[in-house]
């Protein structure tokens, strides 16, 4: 394999999009000489047209600025208000603004030219993520032959969802473009086969889509992970325990239960906020004897379906804290901010139950870091949605509905009432399924598909 080139929407160290999948693919980076390529986080009035390629802790990075008004267009419009809301079965949640593609599409043709002149016969090509899907088309429009990957974080939609979506069509053919399309988890590679087997539906004026051909595109789930055993260290060292002995003390004899996510809709918040609130209603004895702590950092603000959820769940938390709380009582903490690595792992580590209950997601790594970060000997109870990714891997976790509060306040229950040598046995096999699935196998197993021994086929430029 020659060089390998990353592209992403975010670059490493800038925001949330660094963390587990960064150091993964910064060794594999490192091994294959390759770079990372993104925009810069910057947002300017007449971007140059030339990439800015930078050294960040050992990694070269490649940079392009992008103007105010392409990236609302491309980020929180046709990504963040079409594709994010559409990919998670809540058209309800959508705003359908056409125009949105054409910004969309400009800035991955932005990208395409930026990036075309540093790349070589050899290199091969990984594309990350739903901002990104034309990438493949631009680039090889500019005639770049290269093996190209795509892997999608998030879950690919039903067939309705994806008709929901303006140019749909185009963006399928966007994907039939790439040698290889990973998938988080057989559900969305299910859904995606959906499509590719039933497209080609009636045009309002009656003439059938042009179909899409797949039959140079290999679509395959590879369910990413974390690094669990330097999570597991983590969660040991001086750093995290400097965290989880001030909430012992906090807490007393109380049983932990804990959620980490980004404030999004997708995240299942205020289902979970009604799933606890149901526990403490329904078992008076759990009272003074739990305590639930919820860390969500805020996420793309700007949009309104973004500041609704957490309008909703700050009322949530009001109501549960005015009914429950007691002078020298708090049922909960709700913190709207996020925690670095070190401090979560031992949070993790404390809790006696983690809450993963998203509506829909992609994987889920919290589930994986959670399961890495117990103490073999006491370890916690992971509840998880069955609408995770992760629940494909996860099967001994507790599987529940989270739209169901009554059965995931139950789930709740058992996970507090469950005795040690069930714990045990469970956690023993999800660490199993952590270690299996972790993110440095993940990252090996496609990039493996992507460059197979005779080298693959090298495509035509696009027409
Ligand atoms: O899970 C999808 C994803 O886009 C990740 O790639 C990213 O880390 C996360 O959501 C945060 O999104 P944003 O980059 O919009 O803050």
């Amino acid at each position: 394999m020659g060089r390998l080139i990353i592209v992403s929407n975010r670059t490493p160290g800038k925001g949330p999009a660094a963390g587990g999948l960064a150091v993964a693919l910064r060794k594999v980076l490192t091994e294959h000489e390759g770079f990372w390529f993104g925009w810069s986080g910057k947002l300017v009035e007449k971007p140059e047209p030339e990439a800015v390629f930078e050294d960040i802790e050992g990694l070269n990075v490649g940079k392009i600025d992008l103007t105010q008004h392409d990236h609302h267009a491309y980020y929180a419009g046709f990504s963040n208000s079409i594709l994010w809301p559409s990919f998670h079965l809540r058209l309800d949640l959508a705003t359908i603004e056409g125009h949105w593609y054409e910004g969309y599409r400009r800035v991955n043709a932005q990208f395409a030219r930026a990036l075309k002149p540093h790349i070589q016969a050899d290199d091969v090509i990984w594309v990350h993520d739903y901002h990104l899907i034309p990438l493949a088309t631009e680039l090889r429009n500019l005639g770049a032959r290269n093996r190209m990957g795509f892997y999608l974080h998030i879950p690919f939609p039903t067939v309705d969802a994806l008709y929901a979506i303006p140019h749909h069509n185009e963006l399928m053919r966007d994907l039939s473009r790439y040698d290889l399309v990973g998938m988080q988890a057989e559900r969305d590679v299910t859904a995606f086969r959906d499509f590719a087997d039933h497209q080609a539906p009636a045009t309002l004026s009656g003439s059938p889509l042009r179909t899409v051909d797949f039959s140079n595109t290999e679509v395959k789930a590879f369910p990413i992970g974390s690094d669990p055993d330097a999570f597991a260290k983590l969660a040991t060292t001086p750093a995290a325990t400097k965290m989880v002995k001030r909430m012992q003390r906090l807490l007393e004899e109380q049983a932990l239960i804990l959620g980490v996510d980004r404030l999004d809709y997708s995240k299942g918040l205020p289902q979970r906020v009604e799933a606890y609130e149901k526990l403490l209603a329904n078992n008076a004895n759990f009272r003074r004897q739990v305590h639930l702590l919820q860390v969500a950092p805020p996420s793309r603000d700007s949009i309104k379906e973004y500041q609704e959820t957490s309008d909703t769940l700050d009322a949530m938390v009001g109501r549960v804290m005015g009914h429950f709380a007691e002078p020298d009582w708090q049922p909960l903490t709700y913190v709207k901010r996020a925690y670095g690595q070190p401090s979560l792992a031992g949070l993790y580590r404390l809790a006696r139950v983690g809450l993963v209950t998203p509506l829909r997601d992609g994987m889920n790594l919290v589930a994986h870091e959670f399961v890495a970060c117990q103490d073999p000997e006491d370890p916690g109870v992971l509840v998880l949605s069955r609408f995770a990714g992760a629940a494909e891997i996860f099967e001994d976790a507790l599987l529940v509905n989270p739209f169901d509060t009554d059965e995931t306040a139950e789930a709740l229950r058992l996970a507090l009432q469950m005795p040690l040598d069930e714990r045990r046995t469970r956690w023993e096999t999800l660490m199993q399924a952590a270690k299996t699935h972790s993110v440095d196998n993940w990252a090996k197993h496609f990039l493996e598909q992507l460059t197979p021994a005779d080298g693959g086929n090298k495509r035509p430029p696009v027409r």
